[in-house]
Protein backbone atom coordinates (compact mmCIF):
# COMPACT_ATOMS: atom_id res chain seq x y z
CA UNK A 1 0.00 0.00 0.00
CA UNK A 2 1.20 3.41 -0.64
CA UNK A 3 1.90 5.99 1.69
CA UNK A 4 -1.35 7.95 0.72
CA UNK A 5 -3.68 5.58 2.49
CA UNK A 6 -4.24 4.51 6.01
CA UNK A 7 -6.72 1.88 7.23
CA UNK A 8 -9.40 2.20 9.96
CA UNK A 9 -12.15 0.76 11.66
CA UNK A 10 -15.43 1.73 13.16
CA UNK A 11 -15.61 -0.22 16.41
CA UNK A 12 -18.81 -1.73 17.84
CA UNK A 13 -19.32 1.01 19.60
CA UNK A 14 -20.33 3.69 17.26
CA UNK A 15 -21.76 0.66 15.36
CA UNK A 16 -24.12 -0.14 17.70
CA UNK A 17 -25.09 3.53 18.39
CA UNK A 18 -25.69 4.09 14.86
CA UNK A 19 -23.16 5.98 13.89
CA UNK A 20 -21.48 4.38 10.59
CA UNK A 21 -23.11 7.22 8.52
CA UNK A 22 -21.99 10.04 10.32
CA UNK A 23 -18.76 8.62 10.46
CA UNK A 24 -17.96 7.73 6.80
CA UNK A 25 -19.62 11.44 5.67
CA UNK A 26 -17.33 13.31 8.35
CA UNK A 27 -14.09 10.67 6.54
CA UNK A 28 -15.59 12.25 3.34
CA UNK A 29 -16.06 15.10 3.76
CA UNK A 30 -12.74 15.50 4.86
CA UNK A 31 -11.35 14.64 1.76
CA UNK A 32 -10.58 10.90 1.76
CA UNK A 33 -11.77 8.71 -0.06
CA UNK A 34 -12.40 4.82 0.05
CA UNK A 35 -10.98 2.40 -1.24
CA UNK A 36 -11.60 -0.85 0.47
CA UNK A 37 -14.90 -1.09 2.28
CA UNK A 38 -16.10 -4.26 4.59
CA UNK A 39 -19.21 -4.87 7.58
CA UNK A 40 -17.44 -7.59 9.53
CA UNK A 41 -17.22 -9.15 12.87
CA UNK A 42 -13.59 -9.99 14.72
CA UNK A 43 -13.08 -13.80 15.80
CA UNK A 44 -11.03 -14.06 19.27
CA UNK A 45 -8.12 -14.99 17.38
CA UNK A 46 -8.25 -12.77 14.32
CA UNK A 47 -8.45 -9.59 17.06
CA UNK A 48 -5.60 -11.04 19.25
CA UNK A 49 -4.02 -11.19 15.83
CA UNK A 50 -4.90 -7.63 15.09
CA UNK A 51 -3.76 -6.12 18.18
CA UNK A 52 -0.72 -8.42 19.17
CA UNK A 53 1.62 -5.86 19.77
CA UNK A 54 -0.70 -4.90 23.00
CA UNK A 55 -1.06 -8.44 24.24
CA UNK A 56 1.43 -7.34 27.24
CA UNK A 57 -0.72 -4.40 28.09
CA UNK A 58 -3.34 -4.88 31.16
CA UNK A 59 -5.96 -3.17 28.43
CA UNK A 60 -5.91 -6.02 26.09
CA UNK A 61 -7.83 -8.85 27.25
CA UNK A 62 -10.87 -6.05 27.79
CA UNK A 63 -9.50 -4.60 24.17
CA UNK A 64 -10.56 -8.15 22.75
CA UNK A 65 -13.27 -8.69 24.53
CA UNK A 66 -14.18 -5.16 23.02
CA UNK A 67 -13.78 -5.46 19.91
CA UNK A 68 -15.19 -9.09 19.33
CA UNK A 69 -18.51 -8.10 20.51
CA UNK A 70 -20.15 -7.05 17.29
CA UNK A 71 -19.52 -5.95 14.05
CA UNK A 72 -17.28 -3.44 12.71
CA UNK A 73 -16.78 -1.25 9.43
CA UNK A 74 -13.46 -1.76 7.97
CA UNK A 75 -11.61 0.33 5.59
CA UNK A 76 -8.71 1.57 3.64
CA UNK A 77 -8.85 5.39 2.63
CA UNK A 78 -6.89 7.34 0.51
CA UNK A 79 -5.79 11.08 0.54
CA UNK A 80 -2.47 12.85 0.26
CA UNK A 81 -0.62 12.68 3.70
CA UNK A 82 -3.25 9.98 4.33
CA UNK A 83 -1.97 8.29 8.10
CA UNK A 84 -1.23 12.21 9.90
CA UNK A 85 -4.49 13.69 8.38
CA UNK A 86 -6.84 10.53 9.44
CA UNK A 87 -5.05 11.14 13.51
CA UNK A 88 -6.64 14.41 13.40
CA UNK A 89 -9.43 14.00 11.95
CA UNK A 90 -10.33 11.36 14.70
CA UNK A 91 -8.64 12.73 17.31
CA UNK A 92 -6.60 11.80 20.43
CA UNK A 93 -6.85 7.79 21.99
CA UNK A 94 -8.88 9.16 25.05
CA UNK A 95 -12.20 11.15 24.00
CA UNK A 96 -11.60 12.97 27.35
CA UNK A 97 -8.60 14.82 25.48
CA UNK A 98 -9.88 14.45 21.49
CA UNK A 99 -10.08 18.23 20.20
CA UNK A 100 -13.69 19.34 19.27
CA UNK A 101 -15.06 18.47 16.29
CA UNK A 102 -13.11 14.98 15.88
CA UNK A 103 -14.59 11.58 15.37
CA UNK A 104 -13.64 10.72 19.18
CA UNK A 105 -15.03 13.78 20.80
CA UNK A 106 -18.07 13.45 18.83
CA UNK A 107 -18.76 9.57 19.12
CA UNK A 108 -16.28 8.09 21.22
CA UNK A 109 -17.72 7.01 25.23
CA UNK A 110 -13.73 6.38 26.49
CA UNK A 111 -10.46 5.21 26.69
CA UNK A 112 -11.63 1.93 25.85
CA UNK A 113 -14.30 2.37 23.87
CA UNK A 114 -13.57 5.38 21.37
CA UNK A 115 -15.50 4.23 18.12
CA UNK A 116 -12.72 4.53 15.63
CA UNK A 117 -9.52 3.06 14.80
CA UNK A 118 -6.70 4.63 13.11
CA UNK A 119 -3.33 3.68 11.25
CA UNK A 120 -0.18 4.96 13.47
CA UNK A 121 2.30 4.48 10.25
CA UNK A 122 2.64 4.19 6.69
CA UNK A 123 3.73 0.48 7.84
CA UNK A 124 1.12 -0.16 10.29
CA UNK A 125 -1.64 1.29 7.84
CA UNK A 126 0.06 -1.61 5.35
CA UNK A 127 -0.09 -4.67 7.91
CA UNK A 128 -3.55 -3.77 8.96
CA UNK A 129 -4.68 -3.08 5.32
CA UNK A 130 -3.66 -6.32 4.34
CA UNK A 131 -5.13 -7.87 7.53
CA UNK A 132 -8.56 -7.31 6.50
CA UNK A 133 -8.91 -7.15 2.46
CA UNK A 134 -7.43 -9.29 0.17
CA UNK A 135 -6.11 -7.17 -3.17
CA UNK A 136 -9.11 -7.72 -5.19
CA UNK A 137 -11.20 -6.21 -2.41
CA UNK A 138 -8.86 -3.09 -2.85
CA UNK A 139 -9.54 -0.21 -5.61
P1 LIG B 1 -6.52 2.19 19.05
O1 LIG B 1 -5.41 3.16 19.11
O2 LIG B 1 -7.45 2.19 17.91
O3 LIG B 1 -5.91 0.72 19.20
C1 LIG B 1 -5.45 0.26 20.45
C2 LIG B 1 -6.56 0.45 21.45
O4 LIG B 1 -6.29 0.05 22.75
C3 LIG B 1 -6.87 1.93 21.56
O5 LIG B 1 -7.42 2.39 20.36
C4 LIG B 1 -7.78 1.92 22.74
O6 LIG B 1 -9.09 1.55 22.39
C5 LIG B 1 -7.17 0.82 23.56
N1 LIG B 1 -6.38 1.42 24.63
C6 LIG B 1 -5.23 2.06 24.53
N2 LIG B 1 -4.80 2.48 25.73
C7 LIG B 1 -5.73 2.07 26.61
C8 LIG B 1 -5.86 2.17 28.01
N3 LIG B 1 -4.93 2.80 28.75
N4 LIG B 1 -6.94 1.63 28.59
C9 LIG B 1 -7.87 0.98 27.84
N5 LIG B 1 -7.81 0.85 26.48
C10 LIG B 1 -6.74 1.38 25.89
Amino acid sequence: MSSNRTFTMIKPDAVENGHIGAILEKINAAGFSIVALKYTQLSISEAEAFYAVHKERPFFGDLVTFMTRGPIVAAILEKENAVADFRMLIGATNPSEAAEGTIRALYATSMGENAVHGSDSDENAAIEGAFHFSGREIF
